[in-house]
């Protein structure tokens, strides 16, 4: 049942818990080397990018080779139980070559250093360093007190940070696709949530360094950008100078007009944020990606009231239509929980009827995993017995599929605008790349000179369940 938790289809690694393998940089120059792994969100991801940089800056170069490291650090995911316990598993593997090797040093970063602070030292005597997702400025000055054999914290959140002028190194890069931040923190409050509480408080990031980065990154020849953030449609920036404002649509704007090769993709959207202006935004540019991941959590009205999520199952579902409307042929996602408190049969079946309704193209699925600390679980309790959460997220995932699969059947015959994004996982003699709407498409290269990177159309033969198989046309 295990697997259950992960996404019914395998096209967005952030969200699956997965570990990313980490890369070198420059082996042969640096005094001292790290290793970093990321779990989590992709958020964490491109933070592991920061640290990257903020690293190489003092010194220090990445290796792949966990045995060559002199620091090994872990960006961690609090997000649900599960995501903690692979981190703990990972950790448990660390103590072998500690022993053999007792200088190296251990750091947990990101969201479970945040929620765990100093205990975490505690509970895992092989950490030397942790380190929350608003103090990797810090982490040099870490590392040094580390060094002479202390413990060394520095969880602080801030309310400005954003690393804006940090130009992230790109770790196992495909050269083509890379993640922007374009803010931090979330002011939510989603009652099952413990990412206001590992991330701080929302604040969105100087629009002039999105656009440098952005305009860097294509520059160097990659050609799709993801802004992220946990709510991006409230990214709100004011430039205190002109006191000019940017919001989300006129930030996605600004970003497409970088070049209309260089497509833009954003995440996440917060259904009660997303704006009739962005829709026409994503409408009006070929280049901004018709794909919208709409987290709706549950179809009860009842439960998405205890949930915090300040919107109706009606007023989600005329949003879907009204993202339809404007933009035809646009992609759907979701994220969705089974057995939040006090979720019934009923409710549970709301859930799987606005499935039907909004034909999600695919969707992460979980379920309920109480985070102390969080509103839900200081006030309600977590009743939804867990095999009756399974059984549930078992007959969302059977939903999903059957959804996915009819929008695949949808594609057949059709032809789309491939960004190629390399080789094929199967074969070499193919490449793999994505359609606008977000899917994976694979195609023989044949004879034609195409490389990584480049745009190509292809029509759509047949599917396999998380594929779309095609030729060039
Ligand atoms: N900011 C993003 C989501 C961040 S977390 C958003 O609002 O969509 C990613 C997803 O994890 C959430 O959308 C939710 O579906 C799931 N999630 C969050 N907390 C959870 C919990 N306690 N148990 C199970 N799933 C959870
Ligand atoms: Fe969590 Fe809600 Fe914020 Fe998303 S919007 S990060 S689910 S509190
Ligand atoms: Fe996890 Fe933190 Fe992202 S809790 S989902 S890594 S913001």
């Amino acid at each position: 049942m295990e697997t259950l938790e992960l996404q019914s289809k395998v096209h967005d690694e952030a969200r699956q818990g997965e570990a990313y393998s980490p890369f070198a940089i420059d082996p042969n120059n640096y005094k001292k080397h790290f290793y970093i792994e990321s779990y989590g969100c992709a958020m964490n991801f491109n933070d592991s990018e920061i640290v990257a940089s903020i690293l190489n800056k003092e010194g220090f170069g990445a290796t792949r080779n966990v045995e060559e490291a002199d620091l090994i650090f872990l960006n961690t995911c609090s997000v649900r139980e599960k995501a903690e316990q692979t981190v703990r598993k990972r950790l448990t593997e660390f103590k072998k070559i500690k022993v053999s090797k007792p200088g190296m040093l251990v750091g947990v970063l990101g969201c479970m250093a945040e929620r765990l602070k100093a205990k975490l030292l505690e509970e895992e005597k092989l950490v030397d360093i942790v380190v929350g997702p608003d103090a990797y400025r810090s982490l040099p000055n870490l590392i040094e007190e580390a060094e002479t054999g202390q413990k060394a914290v520095n969880v602080l959140l801030s309310r400005e940070e954003t690393y804006a002028d940090i130009s992230p190194i790109r770790l196992d890069s495909n050269g083509v696709t890379a993640f922007v931040s374009i803010m931090r923190g979330c002011n939510n409050m989603c009652s099952f949530c413990v990412v206001p509480f590992t991330r701080g408080r929302e604040r969105s990031r100087d629009v002039n360094s999105i656009i440098t980065e952005a305009t860097n990154m294509y520059e160097r020849g990659f050609k799709e950008v993801t802004l992220l953030g946990q709510n991006v449609d409230s990214y709100y920036w004011v430039n205190e100078q002109t006191n000019e404002a940017v919001t989300f649509a006129m930030l996605l704007e600004k970003v497409a007009l970088i070049s209309p090769e260089l497509r833009v993709r954003f995440s996440t959207s917060h259904p009660k944020d997303i704006t009739d202006e962005v829709l026409y935004t994503i409408a009006k540019y070929e280049n901004i990606c018709n794909y919208i991941h709409l987290p709706v959590q549950s179809g009860s009205t009842r439960i998405l009231q205890l949930m915090n999520r300040t919107y109706t199952r009606e007023w989600y579902l005329a949003k879907v239509n009204r993202i339809k409307e404007i933009i035809p042929d646009c992609a759907i996602s979701a994220d969705i929980i089974a057995g939040f408190c006090t979720e019934t049969e009923e409710d549970h079946q709301d859930t799987l009827s606005v499935m039907e309704h909004s034909q999600y193209d695919f969707s992460y699925m979980f379920f309920y995993s109480e985070r102390s600390g969080t509103l839900a679980a200081k006030r309600y309790e977590d009743d939804v017995p867990l095999d009756i959460k399974k059984r549930r997220l078992a007959e969302i995932v059977a939903m999903q599929n059957k959804l996915s699969a009819k929008s695949n059947q949808k594609d057949l015959g059709k032809t789309f605008k491939v960004l190629i994004e390399g080789n094929s996982k199967k074969s070499d003699e193919q490449w793999m790349g994505r359609s606008s709407q977000n899917k994976v498409i694979v195609f023989d290269k044949k004879n034609h000179s195409l490389k990584k990177g480049d745009y190509v159309h292809v029509k759509v033969n047949s599917c396999t369940q998380a594929t779309l198989l095609g030729e060039i046309v």
